[in-house]
């Protein structure tokens, strides 16, 4: 049901966030949002002596599982709900296994929310822009775990790559510790193009300075790990991004050059109304070496940003936007928020065009590519290419 979220995990998916756990013998296994039990089926064929809850909003999937799962103790219940472990009779703190393949939607922010980050001693999260399901999931399943209790939890790629969750990351990095973030073939689930990482969550402090990050085939098997010190994963903590920055080590990166990159601060709507003339990223095959010459007559408050000769503007957001990369040759013209403009010396923007659009350039643009549905390159992605 689209309103639920309801994309179930494959079974090869949910053995590998099973085994991914290092616990021998939990007593305790929740499984919060639980669908057609495909993680829970998984947990009790390793776990066979554990105890079972599971909870989903919808009453049909509980019904389901009634006829289909034995032992387990089944809620339909809110997740989300700030009194779930009354509703449910699950003691606070007492699980001491959470899987989870979480809902992924916009909430509103507000303050019941609040606390329970607050009480997962996720407190500088409350400072996120906006809040999402899989947050405040992740927020109400370390609530449950007893202390060093762990939880397994597939999560979108922006929680482990975008910048808005930068806070979330830092809090689960600093408060609790990640043992493990393994990054999962994109469309796995049927319907979806969802990107989407397992990660395995130790409830509370350790004094491990170090996570592995991974990757895993379409098949569910380890590929490869690479170990990564903490204080690097606030950025980004993905296994793809790690390792292209190894193979980025040499040079100094763009930003030490004095060059600027910026975002256009119009919408493609937004210039479209205004009557000018603008690059967006369908533009780049036409522009590639000559721009048209805008009329800067127009009153606005916000002038549109100009790119004009002699800069490189280089799309921000589609699968392909590494590869779209011009050099304004004549003209000035406006560009759309889904572009950004380099601008500089004559002598660093030569450098830096030879750069991007040389293959080890190339190589990192396309690994660092990331987003759930739309694929994005941060700026700070490009500031930190070598040259
Ligand atoms: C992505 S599916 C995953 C299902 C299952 N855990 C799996 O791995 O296949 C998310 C599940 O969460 C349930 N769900 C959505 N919102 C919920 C909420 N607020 N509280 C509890 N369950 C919720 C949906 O009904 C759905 O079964």
């Amino acid at each position: 049901m689209q309103q639920f979220a309801q994309f179930f995990t494959e079974k090869s998916f949910s053995n590998l966030l099973i085994d991914s756990i290092s616990h021998k013998n939990p007593q305790t296994v929740l499984d919060l949002g639980i669908g057609n039990g495909s993680l829970t089926t998984a947990a009790k064929q390793r776990w066979k002596n554990a105890t079972y809850y599971g909870v989903d909003i919808d009453k049909k999937c509980i019904s389901n599982l009634s006829d289909t799962i034995s032992d387990i103790n089944l809620f339909k219940v809110n997740s989300l709900n700030i009194n779930l472990a009354e509703k449910t009779n699950i003691k606070l703190g007492s699980i001491d296994i959470a899987i989870c393949n979480p809902p992924y939607l916009t909430i509103r922010k507000s303050k019941k929310y609040n606390r329970l980050l607050t009480e997962a001693n996720l407190t500088r999260s409350i400072n996120l822009k906006s809040y999402t399901s899989d947050v405040i999931f992740i927020a109400q399943n370390i609530n449950m775990l007893k202390p060093k209790g762990v939880l397994g939890i597939i999560v979108p790629e922006g929680i482990v790559c975008s910048h808005s969750f930068k806070l979330l990351r830092q809090d689960l990095l600093e408060n609790h510790s990640i043992e493990m973030c393994i990054q999962l073939e994109p469309k796995i689930f049927c319907k979806t193009e969802a990107k989407t990482h397992i990660l395995i969550i130790k409830k509370g402090k350790n004094k491990k300075n170090t996570v592995i990050l991974s990757s895993a085939d379409k098949d569910g098997n380890i590929t490869d790990k690479i170990q990564v010190n903490k204080s690097a994963l606030f950025h980004r903590m993905d296994y793809k991004f790690h390792t292209s920055t190894f193979k980025n080590k040499h040079g100094k990166p763009l930003s030490s050059l004095n060059i600027s990159i910026t975002r256009g601060n119009y919408s493609k709507h937004e210039l479209e109304a205004l009557k000018v003339p603008y690059f967006h990223t369908t533009s780049f095959k036409q522009h590639d070496k000559n721009c048209s010459l805008i009329r800067n007559t127009y009153n606005l408050d916000k002038k549109p940003t100009i790119a004009k000769k002699g800069d490189i503007l280089i799309a921000r957001v589609g699968r392909n936007s590494y590869k779209q990369i011009a050099y304004i040759q004549k003209g000035n013209i406006a560009f759309t928020d889904c572009i950004y403009r380099i601008s500089g010396n004559h002598d660093d923007i030569e450098k830096v065009l030879k750069r991007l659009k040389s293959k080890s350039g190339q190589t990192y643009l396309k690994n660092v590519l990331h987003g759930v549905c739309a694929q994005v390159i941060s700026k700070k992605d490009i500031e930190n290419l070598k040259v």
